[in-house]
């Protein structure tokens, strides 16, 4: 367990906001790729199912949620969980469209989860052996993350194996937005380490918060190929817990920039780009908050939108 003390934390925080203030603003795109319209439009889909994870059990039982639900019919929902407070809602379900098993995770109000990780002690630990068999050994994770992600992850596993044996299907997909965007990133690797290795594992998370150190990023990047994290404008959610913390995001950042326009930032955590969200949002006072609830390509995600 490690503690940051206050004021270090503090005049981090200055120096960066100093640094990057001084940088000249430009509109070069050499290092990113814009998204086409086709792949913009194409996250739909992953957009609703995280959006749907907010909804509540009775509803999203029988796939019958609204908007959400209405918007990836077919889909076959056959466990939820959580009650949307000591343990936050989750469901699993099969999807034959995609022929993939989808597992959805809940986040949680925004203003909390920002108390949390400018917290001015972060607890990290390294992740569960048991869950997560043969990581290298300096990777550490937020233990609030960690915590939350393993009163669930056998019971979802379970379920997980059951449908991809049921369906003969050979793909999982994970989503989630906010803490839900963390616990999926944190279920992408534990799928992958506890699974057979012709399935392969996809995410897509949104306004994800950062989950370990550096070593964590990059032992994920190497085992999870297949990896888009989402970030909406100026949300101020995907830079903390700092950088200066140790802290680090896997790759696979699609920043939009402005509605339609969207950009794939090559890298981990992308510094040097400006549509890149480090650079967009160099500290939380020159983020929104608000952007955090979207509109993701015209779908809000929270509490307040699971039908509306
Ligand atoms: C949904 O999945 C369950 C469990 O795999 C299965 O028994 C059921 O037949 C499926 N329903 C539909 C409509 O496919």
């Amino acid at each position: 367990m490690q503690t940051f003390p206050y004021t270090l934390v503090f005049l981090a925080a200055l120096l960066t906001s100093a640094v990057v203030h001084a940088a000249p603003q430009s509109l070069r795109r050499d290092r990113v790729t814009t998204l086409s319209p086709s792949e913009l439009s194409g996250l739909a889909p992953f957009t609703q199912f995280a959006r749907a994870a907010y909804c509540p059990s009775d509803k999203v039982q029988g796939w019958n949620c609204g908007e959400a639900c209405d918007a990836v019919p077919g889909f076959n929902l056959t466990l939820t969980g959580g009650d949307g407070n000591e343990i936050q809602l989750f469901y699993v379900g099969y999807w034959p469209d995609q022929k993939t098993v989808v597992v959805a995770h809940e986040g949680t109000d925004p203003t909390e989860l920002m108390s949390d990780l400018t917290d001015v002690n972060i607890v990290t630990e390294k992740p569960d052996a048991t869950l997560f068999p043969g990581l290298p050994d300096d990777i550490t994770v937020h233990s609030g993350f960690a915590d939350e992600h393993k009163k669930t992850a056998g019971t979802i596993l379970t379920e997980v194996q059951n449908l991809l044996s049921a369906n003969n299907a050979k793909s999982v997909t994970l989503v989630g937005h906010s803490l839900g965007g963390a616990l999926a990133e944190l279920d992408s690797l534990f799928m992958v380490l506890n699974l057979p290795g012709d399935i392969s594992v996809q995410a897509v998370t949104y306004g994800t918060p950062r989950v370990g150190n550096g070593a964590w990023a990059a032992f994920f990047d190497s085992k999870v190929p297949n990896f888009k994290r989402v970030n909406n404008e100026k949300d101020i959610v995907p830079i903390v817990p700092g950088r200066f913390l140790g802290f680090a995001h896997p790759h696979g950042e699609i920043h939009i920039v402005s509605p339609g326009d969207a950009v794939s930032c090559p890298g981990d955590d992308d510094a040097d780009d400006d549509q890149c969200t480090i650079k967009t949002v160099p500290n939380i006072a020159d983020g929104d908050v608000l952007d955090h609830l979207g509109p993701y390509e015209g779908i809000y995600i929270g509490t307040l939108f699971c039908d509306s």
